[in-house]
């Protein structure tokens, strides 16, 4: 994309936490969103938040990030009201904690379905467009430090992150004809409104990152708004660790 395209982008998961605030970030830099969550009374919040900031930047479309054809209407509602796609972040994702020998199918296939199938439908069909308009486009998965490194009863969350980021090396071989990059964020323990809920969350990250921090939502944020942005058109196939120098020396807080 040039400087003079309108950038409109699809960010899944937005209703809270990280992923509202790479929606916010982007809307802040001029880019039109497409905001996504499940719940719709989250999507409607979050989208009034937004346009109360800047105003006509968001409209909101509440549905499972994981569902194909739901992942479909979202690219063609970004086109029919923005009039193009070119970034598209499948945010959306989820944690389930258990042990490996006793993980079920059903909490596998909830974790598989969400993070590793919807990001890869919303790119498959995200670049589709893109390829259609003749613009290029970035996509950005959210993956994690746990896609870098083993976690204790993360085995499937872990892998499905792993897996985003082999997915966006390999779509370079495959997208980078048609100007679209494509990267991942992996963040370590961010302060979100679900970590929050874990007993003394920032207190026990805070001891334990270089930094003396966890993350918070726009530390994550301020890096996908740069990795999406005409500033990093030659940036492609990378992951961005963001976790306060913690995978330095990995101390795991919980064993
Ligand atoms: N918070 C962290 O510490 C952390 C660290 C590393 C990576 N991540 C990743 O960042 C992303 C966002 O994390 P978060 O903690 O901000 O999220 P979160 O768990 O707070 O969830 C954000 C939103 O996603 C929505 N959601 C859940 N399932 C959905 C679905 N099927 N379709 C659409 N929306 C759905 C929820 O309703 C929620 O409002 C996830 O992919 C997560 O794996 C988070």
């Amino acid at each position: 994309m040039s400087k003079n395209t309108l950038e409109v982008a699809i960010v899944t998961g937005a209703g809270v936490g990280i992923g509202l605030a790479i929606a916010h970030e982007l809307a802040k830099s001029g880019v039109k969103v497409v905001l996504n969550d499940l719940a719709p009374t989250l999507t409607a919040e979050a989208v009034s938040k937004i346009n109360s900031a800047f105003p006509q930047s968001c409209i909101g479309l509440a549905g499972d990030a994981s569902d194909p054809e739901f992942i479909q209407r979202m690219v063609d509602t970004a086109v029919e009201h923005f009039g193009a796609l070119t970034i598209a972040i499948p945010n959306a994702g989820i944690t389930i904690y258990g042990e490996f020998l006793s993980f079920s199918p059903d909490d596998f296939k909830k974790v598989t379905q969400l993070n590793l199938g919807g990001s890869f439908f919303l790119a498959q069909a995200a670049s589709k467009q893109m390829i259609r308009q003749g613009t290029g486009g970035a996509i950005l998965f959210m993956s994690s430090v746990t896609g870098h490194q083993a976690h204790k009863n993360l085995a499937a969350y872990g892998m499905t992150k792993a897996g985003l980021e082999l997915l966006a090396k390999t779509l370079v071989v495959e997208l980078s004809q048609y100007g679209i990059t494509v990267n991942a964020v992996a963040p370590g323990a961010t302060v979100t409104e679900r970590t929050s809920m874990q007993e003394d969350f920032v207190g026990i990250w805070s001891n334990i990152t270089p930094l003396g921090k966890p993350a918070y939502p726009e530390d994550i944020a301020h890096a996908v708004a740069f990795l999406v942005s005409a500033n990093a058109r030659h940036i492609t196939g990378q992951s961005l660790v963001i976790d306060g120098g913690w995978t330095s020396t990995s101390p795991s807080p919980y064993s």
